[in-house]
């Protein structure tokens, strides 16, 4: 057997995908993590910022030198970046064979062969069907506790910042029998942890004469099927979270405490803008709900700092509804402009480098406040913790997460990745829990 190597950059979706890859490739490759004994080198790719292109353009210049010294190694693009920026590719990066978008990857066996060929070895066409479902991913680079599941691809929402409605095409959901026979396999495998996966996991919808369900449907068939297994989901789209979901959360013990919900902005200004589909108020109406319904729930969410037109009132908002949340964790990101999207049609890119960078270092030094604040709660008591494996500082300490999703690096003694062990927490710094 051949043997490849897959580098996956972007979000958690990709690394879903890639997993489906590896499974279409299985009959002719098996996978190595050695990427020097590599026959096909396959890199997943994002799009979603300017700087994780240049990350990719960066890893191909090496790459290239990489080829100059094994001829008969063959390099793929997978991914976002190779729908955006297509077959012109081929010609501005030397190191590469061939390229994939994300709904081609069951025709990669005809691209390798057409790579070999040299001919138009590429395929970025988009589909409003496809979803993998048939295939069961081959989980590579595992932990062995816990796995992603694709749910949903694609999205509809064309939020003008956002490249992913032209890189990963029309929101399409996968059919519910499928989701659970890949649960199903992964219990029998020893999993603990599933994530359900879609951008916006919210409008999953699924008909046929016989069924008719939504996500609180799906999560809720999920979590009763595998009753041992703890259920996580991402991401909420806050304009689509239901009550039914909150109460189907509530319902389970075993779906996991914690929401995913990205606000982007505390300012209506920029929402409006962004074509967010909610305002700050109606935001702030699903927190106190979810605070309500799920009081022992965290929430974390994605903020994107110095969009178009933003003045020092729309950050004082974004810093403010920061603060009334209390989110325990923040993926938090400077504006960088997407060809192709509204806002760079519409709008002037019109915050200057460093105003982003000091609004930017504003709201990160809030949030590791806030962080700090969340997981000081927590010192005193006694949580349920999944173990994952052991810490990266020590081997003598364990590591894992509570249902909250909060890291907890422990004493462990003899326990093992894939327990859940109740750990005291005596100490705690803004990203993690410390305990025994
Ligand atoms: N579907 C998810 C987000 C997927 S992209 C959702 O709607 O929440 C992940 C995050 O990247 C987004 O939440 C946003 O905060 C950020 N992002 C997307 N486009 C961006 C851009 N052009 N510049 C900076 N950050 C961006
Ligand atoms: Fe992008 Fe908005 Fe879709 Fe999320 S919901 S992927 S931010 S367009
Ligand atoms: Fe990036 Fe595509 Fe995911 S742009 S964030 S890899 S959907």
């Amino acid at each position: 057997m051949k043997k490849l190597y897959i580098e996956t950059y972007g979000c958690q979706m990709n690394v879903a995908d890639s997993e489906v890859v590896a499974a279409i490739l299985s009959e002719e490759y098996t996978l190595t993590n050695t990427m020097q004994e590599a026959d096909l080198l396959l890199i997943n790719t994002c799009s979603v910022r300017d700087h994780a292109e240049q990350r990719v353009r960066a890893r191909l210049r090496e790459l290239a030198a990489l080829k100059k010294g094994n001829a008969s190694l063959l390099i793929g693009l997978l991914g976002c970046m190779a729908e955006r920026v297509k077959e012109a590719l081929l010609n501005e990066e030397e190191a590469l064979d061939f390229i994939a978008g994300p709904d081609a990857y069951r025709t990669l066996p005809q691209l390798i062969s057409r790579a070999q060929n040299r001919e138009n070895p590429f395929n970025v066409l988009l589909s409003t069907q496809e979803t993998y479902d048939d295939i069961l991913p081959i989980r590579y680079d595992t932990n062995g506790v816990s796995a992603f599941i694709s749910i949903t691809r694609g999205c509809n929402n064309f939020c003008t910042y956002c490249v992913v409605p032209y890189t990963r095409g029309r929101e399409r959901s996968r059919p519910p029998e499928t989701i659970l026979h890949e649960v199903e396999d992964l219990a029998n495998n020893g999993y603990k942890e599933l994530t359900l996966l879609g951008q916006n996991v919210n409008s999953y919808s699924w008909r046929n004469d016989k069924e008719n369900m939504d996500f609180p449907d799906l999560i809720a068939a999920v979590a009763s099927h595998v009753p041992h297994i703890r259920v996580r989901f991402a991401t909420s789209h806050p304009k689509d979270i239901s009550d039914k979901l909150l109460h189907t959360i509530a319902r389970y013990p075993n779906i996991c405490k914690h929401i995913h919900l990205p606000v982007q902005s505390g300012s209506d200004n920029m929402l409006n803008r962004m074509n967010r589909g909610y305002s700050r108020e109606k935001y702030l109406q699903r927190v106190a709900r979810i605070k309500e319904l799920l009081p022992h729930c965290t929430l974390s969410t994605d903020i994107i700092t110095g969009f178009c037109g933003e003045t020092e009132k729309d950050h004082q908002d974004t810093l403010t509804l920061m603060e009334t949340v209390g989110y325990a964790s923040a993926f938090l990101f400077k504006y960088s402009v997407r060809e192709g999207t509204l806002a760079a049609k519409k709008f002037t890119d019109d915050i200057p480098e460093n105003v982003k960078a000091r609004r930017f270092n504003e709201i990160l030094t809030l949030q590791q406040q806030l962080s700090l604040n969340s997981n000081l709660k927590e010192v005193g008591k006694t949580v349920e913790v999944l173990v994952e494996g052991t810490s990266k500082r020590s081997n003598k300490q364990l590591f894992g997460r509570t249902s909250q999703n909060k890291v907890v690096v422990f004493d462990g003694g003899d326990r093992q990745p894939g327990d859940l062990v109740l750990v005291t927490i005596h100490r705690c710094t803004a990203a993690t829990l410390i305990g025994k």
